[in-house]
């Protein structure tokens, strides 16, 4: 096998190099590596320091989250190198570039120097996967910095740029040219040999301040009680006050509790996920994709304008275009005051925000998309509309110009079709406001050619999006699963509960902790715009043809009750205050006695939650078997990249099997008894009803039988 790690002589320093990529991960393969060849370091007493870089992009960017699974992973091997590193007679340098995380920044602490390249960031990110750090990094980094930035980066999870690292004492100095800064620093240090600082040596710079960043500790973990990291970081800092042994200690035993935590596999099941969605089956990696630098945008309503900022901020020229010049400066106005915003909270400069505008025209004229590369219509979302403007788009996009039609439900194929050259065209679909939301989903049609696809993943990866592949079908995979939810939502506060009784079980954490519940979620997203959908599905005939079916929502669009924007829907609104809205509570009485729905409230916090979560994994397992996703873990992606679904539960294919599939089809039977099931709502999916009977993982499944 060939190694990852090798070591080099330069005169008398030894040079530790570490190539793994892409992120140069610490995996056992590597940890092994580097031991040996820090043994052959030790055993050449002709060498008088040692230099660990790493080869890449990035010096080491964490422990190889991929085998955090495998019951038989321990951090010890490499524990124990770092403090035979540490120990070491002879002065180790670490020189660090790119993402310095995790075990990147343990390895690099280990060492008794540490120059940094400009650009370089630090951080100890495991809290993101619902770990401490695992490599004496919570005992190491409170000496090296002080009690109070080692809990800002073990408890926040973010990245600091080299310059504060630099202040902090984590780096002891930045270099245009570390290679040579860390010969020099060899040489030096190789001199003075009882002047190495050895970091677990250090006392604690500020101590003083523990019963301080104890109680911050503390108010952290008591706001996160079902996310047990939170509640460790406190005694493994309190032990960095005291004998390093001790707290190697109390921090080892932390780390072994939290890796077989449900939240710590949840969290990496995500992180793993997030990266597995960019890849295609079938869709070799190799695949061109085309040459795209002008992005044409139209239609400039509220969210042609989010995504024509999406793209500008990823450095695309953006042409913008709308149907009047009236329309236009709306439009600009819209673009213009959303960079604002960001200026007002701090998240651009006035510099960067114009430099984005400035990549931006706009025209009141089709003609003006004839140079885009890349086109995003996003006019009004009606059927009609939609395949007159494709129609046009098809004659003036040049040659290989992809035409991407955004839309949240509509059949892309038709749209494909009407542009008259369908290998050039897929969906998307932004989420809203859609340049602050992360999740995208690419719509494939039945004839989009592979690099069309190749390319918009790309960039969408440019433009910072997580993107998802959907098939095509009404809602794709995130609102068609959205509809049973609401379906349920309301099907409830017409028995009786109140939206908040609701929202409250969605968001509880300890049950199950969504950022927002069916209800206030509406409200947000506006009434109008979810019930206009669903009338306009019923319409057509694919919707279900039951008078009862989401009426409260479709009332209340008719009443005008549009949630935020007109004061009052599910809530009451004063400012952002949401308050109770008696006036939703008659109206759901009058229609339940209106549908022959009978009363029953209060409504068991169980029934509630399990009525709003089993039909969307039901309903999930029918689009795996559609082919609508293309793996389980897409779908874990779009709940937590889009809707709010809190990555520590995994999504709702990850908590399904948490919960059991047996359990979930037994309730769903159940709720299919005691409610009655004319209309088919608790037909348990097929492919659900095999995989609980054989007592399988719905997460593992493919549709092909190979790895997912
Ligand atoms: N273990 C295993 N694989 C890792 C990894 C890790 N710690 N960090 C990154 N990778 C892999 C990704 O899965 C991806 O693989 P793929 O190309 O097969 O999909 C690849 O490295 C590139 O990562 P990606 O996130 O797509 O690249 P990026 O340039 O956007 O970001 C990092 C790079 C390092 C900033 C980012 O990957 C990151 O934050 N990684 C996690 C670091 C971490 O949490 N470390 C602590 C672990 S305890």
């Amino acid at each position: 096998m060939i190694s990852t790690v090798t070591l080099n002589r330069e005169g008398d320093i030894a040079i530790m190099r570490i190539d793994n990529p892409p992120v140069n991960a610490l995996s056992p393969a590597t940890v092994r590596d580097m031991d040996a060849t820090f043994r052959a370091f030790e055993s050449d007493a002709a060498t008088r320091a040692l230099l660990i870089e790493c080869a890449g992009r990035t010096f080491i960017a964490g422990g190889d989250i991929s085998v955090f699974d495998d019951p038989s992973f321990s951090p010890a091997p490499l524990n124990a190198l770092l403090d035979r590193i540490e120990a070491s007679e002879r002065p180790v340098i670490a020189i660090l570039h790119g993402t310095v995380l995790g075990g990147g920044l343990e390895v690099a602490m280990a060492a008794h120097h540490r120059i940094a390249a400009p650009g370089t960031r630090i951080g100890m990110p495991e809290i993101t996967l619902g770990l401490v750090p695992g490599s004496l990094g919570t005992q190491r980094l409170p000496r090296l910095a002080g009690l109070a930035t080692a809990f800002e980066l073990i408890s926040t999870g973010r990245p600091i740029e080299v310059e504060r690292a630099l202040e902090a004492g984590i780096v002891d100095a930045i270099a245009e040219n570390p290679q040579a800064a860390a010969r020099d620093a060899a040489h030096r240090l190789a001199a003075q040999p009882a002047r190495l600082r050895r970091a677990s040596r250090i006392e604690v710079p500020d101590a003083a301040e523990l019963p301080a960043v104890l109680a911050d500790a503390a108010r952290l973990a008591a706001s996160k009680p079902h996310q047990p990291a939170y509640a460790e970081i406190g005694p493994c800092l309190a032990a960095a006050c005291g004998d390093h042994a001790a707290g190697a200690a109390v921090e080892a035993s932390a780390f072994a509790r939290l890796i077989p935590s449900a939240p710590a596999r949840a969290l990496r099941h995500v992180f793993l996920a997030d990266r597995r969605a960019q890849r295609i089956p079938g869709l070799p990696e190799a695949t061109e994709s085309r040459p795209v630098a002008q992005v044409g945008i139209l239609g400039v309503g509220t969210m042609g304008g989010a995504i024509a900022m999406a793209f500008a901020n990823a450095g695309f020229a953006v042409t913008l275009v709308e149907t009047s010049q009236d329309a236009l400066d709306r439009g600009l106005g819209i673009v213009a005051r959303n960079y604002a915003a960001s200026v007002k909270r701090g998240r651009l400069s006035e510099a960067e925000a114009a430099e984005r505008q400035a990549r931006m025209t706009g025209h009141a004229d089709m003609a003006a998309l004839a140079d885009a590369d890349l086109v995003v219509e996003a006019v009004f979302e009606d059927m009609e509309l939609k395949l007159d403007v494709a129609a046009k788009l098809g004659a003036v996009c040049k040659p290989g110009a992809i035409i991407a039609t955004n839309t949240s439900t509509l059949d892309v194929d038709r749209i494909a079709a009407a542009t008259g050259r369908p290998t050039d065209v897929l969906g998307t679909h932004f989420f809203s406001p859609a340049h602050v939301m992360r999740l995208l989903e690419v719509v494939r049609g039945r004839n989009t050619a592979p690099d069309v696809l190749a390319t918009v993943m790309r960039i969408a990866r440019r433009n910072g999006k997580t993107a998802v592949v959907s098939g095509v079908c009404y809602g794709f995979i995130g609102n068609r699963m959205a509809e049973v939810y609401m379906r349920e939502s309301e099907a409830m506060q017409l028995e009786g509960a109140s939206p908040a009784d609701i929202d409250g079980v969605a968001e509880d954490p300890a049950l199950w902790g969504m950022a927002m519940g069916p209800s206030r979620m509406l409200d947000m997203a506006g009434v109008d715009v979810g019930a206009r959908t669903v009338i306009e599905w019923i319409k057509s005939g694919e919707g279900p043809q039951d008078p009862s079916y989401r009426i409260l929502c479709r009332t209340m669009f008719e009443e005008g009750l549009h949630g935020q924007k007109t004061g009052a829907g599910y809530y009451r609104y004063e400012g952002r205050e949401a308050l109770p809205n008696p006036a939703l509570g008659d109206l759901a009485g009058r229609l339940a006695a209106g549908h022959g729905v009978s009363r029953r409230a209060p409504l068991p916090r169980e029934e509630m939650l399990e009525r709003l979560l089993f039909p969307m994994i039901n309903e999930a397992a029918t689009i795996l078997s559609e082919g609508i996703a293309l793996r389980p873990s897409d779908i874990d992606v779009v709940w937590t990249a889009g809707y709010g679904f809190p990555a520590w539960r995994g999504g709702p294919l990850f908590m399904a099997d948490e919960i059991g599939l047996g359990r979930i089809v037994a309730r769903m039977d159940h709720y299919a008894a005691i409610l009655g099931n004319a209309r088919g709502y608790w037909n348990v999916a097929p492919l659900l009803r095999q995989l609980a009977s054989t007592g399988a993982r719905i997460s593992d499944w493919t549709s092909t039988g190979e790895e997912a």
